[in-house]
């Protein structure tokens, strides 16, 4: 039987604007081009896990994949749920609340480097309280539980301590970066972090974070905390991994790419990644986090290479 992996967390209606660099102060820019898309990390995440599960005709997936969250009762939203079925994610644990907005990010993406950078307006991402985890009992058909930081912090440190009760695996992306209490790392299978999040979260300079030591140090803390594996994702460097059992490494970023729209390339990662640490988890078998991390950066590097969020996710007949 096949994992069953619910993601609790974000949607968004993203609203990109391409340009030929970012405003300075006062500036007016006009844009290259514009698009509005389905995005949030949690959406994202779960749209990576769907698309990456099987090939583009929905065939065989390698995992079921829910998603519980909220969106506004406004066509972004309508949009949203239709992105999540398109792509083969069970969204009917994702509320409609009436006389709310669906959340929204305006993206803005430079030529030159394919770098984003984003403002997001969560909305209805921040009515998503401790009530969703109880809805349909989905902790206790859950293998795998992945959540993000773009809804409230107490509704992910409450479903971290209900997961951990009840023997579920847990994979946080803390993103954005927020500080979290110790007792989160206290048994948590998976971190994953970008420099940013792992200098925040790890209480380090950015620069410790430069060599293979100091990534080794921090995995270190981290795992001294609790965390069974713990994987940076550090962009055109690669990504490194440290597990309690003193697998560790860094794998290489794929070459050879040409950058258009990082956004959806942490969220594709994660969600490659999770795919094979369930199926694992589920057959019972030794987690080959090399190679999971490997066909991880490999997605996300198709990802980095379209425009969009979820748009630009690979299936997985895409990539392997
Ligand atoms: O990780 C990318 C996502 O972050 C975007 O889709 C945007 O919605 C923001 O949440
Ligand atoms: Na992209």
């Amino acid at each position: 039987t096949i994992p069953h992996i619910t993601i609790l967390g974000s949607l968004n209606t993203d609203l990109v604007a391409y340009v030929p660099h970012h405003p300075l102060p006062g500036e007016t820019l006009t844009a290259t081009s514009f698009l509005t898309s389905p995005g949030g990390k949690g959406s994202n995440q779960a749209v990576a896990c769907a698309k990456l599960s099987r090939p583009r005709s929905l065939t065989s997936p390698s995992a079921h994949v829910s998603m519980v969250g909220a969106v506004g009762s406004d066509p972004n939203g309508t949009l949203l749920l239709t992105n999540l079925t398109s792509h083969g994610v069970d969204p009917s644990l994702v509320s409609t609340l009436p006389g709310t907005k669906t959340g929204i990010a305006m993206i803005v993406v430079e030529a030159e480097t394919g770098q984003n950078r984003i403002i997001i307006s969560g909305e209805a991402n921040h009515q998503v309280d401790e009530s969703f985890l109880t809805k349909g009992n989905w902790l206790e058909k859950t293998d795998m539980l992945i959540m993000q930081l773009e809804i409230p912090m107490g509704t992910v440190l409450k479903a971290v301590e209900e997961a951990k009760k009840r023997g579920v695996d847990v994979l946080l992306n803390p993103a954005p970066a927020k500080k979290l209490p110790g007792s989160v790392y206290e048994g948590l299978k998976h971190l994953v972090v970008n420099e940013t999040e792992a200098a925040i979260l790890g209480d380090v300079d950015e620069e410790e974070l430069d060599t293979l030591e100091g990534l080794e140090r921090v995995g270190e803390k981290f795992g001294g905390m609790g965390v069974e594996n713990f994987i940076a994702t550090l962009g055109g460097r690669g990504v490194y991994y440290l597990t309690k059992d003193g697998k560790k490494g860094l794998v290489e970023a794929e070459r050879g790419v040409k950058v258009v729209d990082t956004t959806g390339a942490g969220d594709t990662f994660v969600g490659r990644y999770a795919l094979d640490a369930a199926a694992a988890r589920k057959e019972g078998k030794e987690f080959d986090i090399e190679g999971a991390v490997k066909k991880a950066n490999k997605a996300a590097a198709v990802t980095v290479q379209r425009e969009g969020a979820a748009a630009s996710i690979p299936w997985r007949d895409e990539v392997e």
